[in-house]
């Protein structure tokens, strides 16, 4: 069972303050809540609720801005590869990919979504601790920019399949520096005690053996400490001095490194608490590792595509409990399971225009499922809400949909993509014969016995 979400101590920050730093979302005095130029009302008749939102503008600003950061810290040759299980819907990995993103992939279905939004297979690095053979075959047949090893017995694999199949793979190590990223214990990745990457300390004769071996191409160094990093930029830094010193002692030892790969992992402000801005993490990657001359690779998900989106829902009633007053909505926590899985804060703004201004009093925000875990927010100042009214939850856009199930037997929700005055349906909201697509009843159970 998930304990309940702690009510926060502090007061939550107000409607205006949450629209003030999420330039895409306006509040117009007819048409409520819109992102860009649309009206969440209009997306919410046509294509119903729960559904995701994504902002276009957004992820081409925000890609933008961390382009411009690194390009201003010297790191022009760097690239960035979108992580693409922060969001792989297609028409958000096509937006990314025409403003210059490359993708960072975990999954053969990641590695498919990549290519089929036009991501290019030279842009594409594929992380993660349990390639299969199978995902290991196909990134040599996509030819994809590199695979990140996370083990000895990984590059062992890499080689022994490369090598059959006549060709060779270009790999980075992944190196596990034993920082602490001071993040949620679920999503840190740096330490030594977690399954990550290679020690430190075992990397340069790893490297070497690398070299040795026939059908690899060992390209690089690869590091990821972990996600949603609010805490400062002490475990960066540390890490890519650690990285840095690897690097020299590799090259000392007479092995090609051809670049770096700093992983992802930069957090955003759900609630109000103080985020590290891109031209930080550039700046620390140019003091630990600016004077290697080699291009650097960034694997960001949340930073992209976190404040781009939104889960709209509606309410579908009010409850007085006993002690609390619960607005209970149409999504649930099959479908945003960050409040139950991380204790994650999340914003949520009525849609209404009349909602915004009416007088507030504290309501528990829960969905549907038959958990306590499935609640959104605890204590949360919001105005009477009536069945059917309208609530955008914010910063969605990142392990939103891509983390969601069928719970409960509930289809997936849809997702929209806006840009500027238009939006689209960019996945179908599933239906109930997809929900049950696929499963069989057993040739002895098929005609239905009589009940006892
Ligand atoms: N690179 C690697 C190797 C990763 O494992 C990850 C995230 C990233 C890049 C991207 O990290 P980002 O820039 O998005 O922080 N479901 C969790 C987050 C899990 C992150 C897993 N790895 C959440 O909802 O907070």
């Amino acid at each position: 069972m998930t304990a309940p979400l702690p009510a926060p101590t502090d007061p939550d920050p107000s409607f205006a303050e949450l629209l003030a730093l999420r330039p895409h979302l306006t509040r117009h005095a007819f048409d409520g809540l819109v992102m860009e130029e649309v009206p969440f009302a209009r997306i919410a008749e046509t294509v119903g609720t729960p559904t995701w939102v994504y902002s276009a503008g957004t992820l081409r600003r925000r890609f933008g801005a961390l382009r411009r950061a690194l390009d201003d810290a010297g790191l022009a040759a760097a690239t960035i590869h979108f992580a693409v299980k922060a969001n792989p819907n297609l028409a958000v990995l096509r937006v990314l990919a025409a403003a210059g993103a490359g993708a960072d992939v975990v999954s053969e279905g990641e590695l498919r979504a990549a290519r089929a939004a036009g991501i290019p297979a030279s842009a594409i690095v594929f992380s993660g601790v349990g390639k299969t053979e199978r995902e290991i075959r196909l990134a040599l047949a996509e030819d994809i920019l590199q695979l990140n090893a996370e083990s000895a017995e990984e590059v062992e694999a890499i080689s022994a399949i490369a090598a059959g199949l006549g060709r060779t793979a270009r790999v980075a190590l992944r190196v596990n520096p034993d920082v602490d990223a001071r993040t949620h214990a679920k999503i840190t990745t740096g330490r030594s005690e977690n399954k990550f990457g290679v020690a430190i300390s075992d990397a340069p004769a790893l490297y070497a053996r690398m070299a040795a071996l026939p059908g690899i191409e060992p390209v690089g160094v690869a590091v990821h400490i972990g996600s949603q990093i609010t805490a400062g930029m002490a475990a960066y830094r540390t890490a890519y001095a650690k990285v840095g010193a690897l690097v020299r002692e590799l090259r000392a030892a007479g092995l090609p490194v051809a670049r770096v790969d700093c992983g992802g992992g930069l957090g955003i402000p759900y609630r109000d608490e103080p985020a590290p801005l891109p031209e930080a993490l550039a700046g620390a990657i140019r003091v630990g590792l600016g004077d290697l001359g080699l291009p650097v690779m960034l694997e960001p998900g949340r930073w992209i595509a976190g404040p781009a989106g939104v889960l709209l829902a509606s309410v579908v009633r009010e409850k007085r409990g006993a002690t609390h007053r619960f607005v209970v909505v149409d999504a649930g926590m099959n479908d945003l399971v960050r409040p139950a899985m991380y204790e994650a804060w999340h914003g949520i703004l009525p849609v209404a225009p009349e909602a915004l201004v009416a007088p507030l009093s504290p309501a528990e925000v829960v969905g549907p499922v038959c958990e306590t875990g499935d609640t959104f927010a605890r204590g949360r100042a919001l105005p009477a809400m009536q069945p059917g009214a309208l609530v955008a939850f914010l910063d969605a856009g990142a392990y939103g949909a891509a983390m969601s199930s069928t719970y409960n037997a509930r289809p997936l929700a849809a997702e929209v993509l806006v840009d500027g005055a238009r939006f689209a349906v960019v996945r179908d909201r599933q239906g109930y014969d997809a929900l049950l697509a696929g499963q069989r009843l057993p040739a002895w159970l098929a005609t239905p016995e009589p009940g006892p």
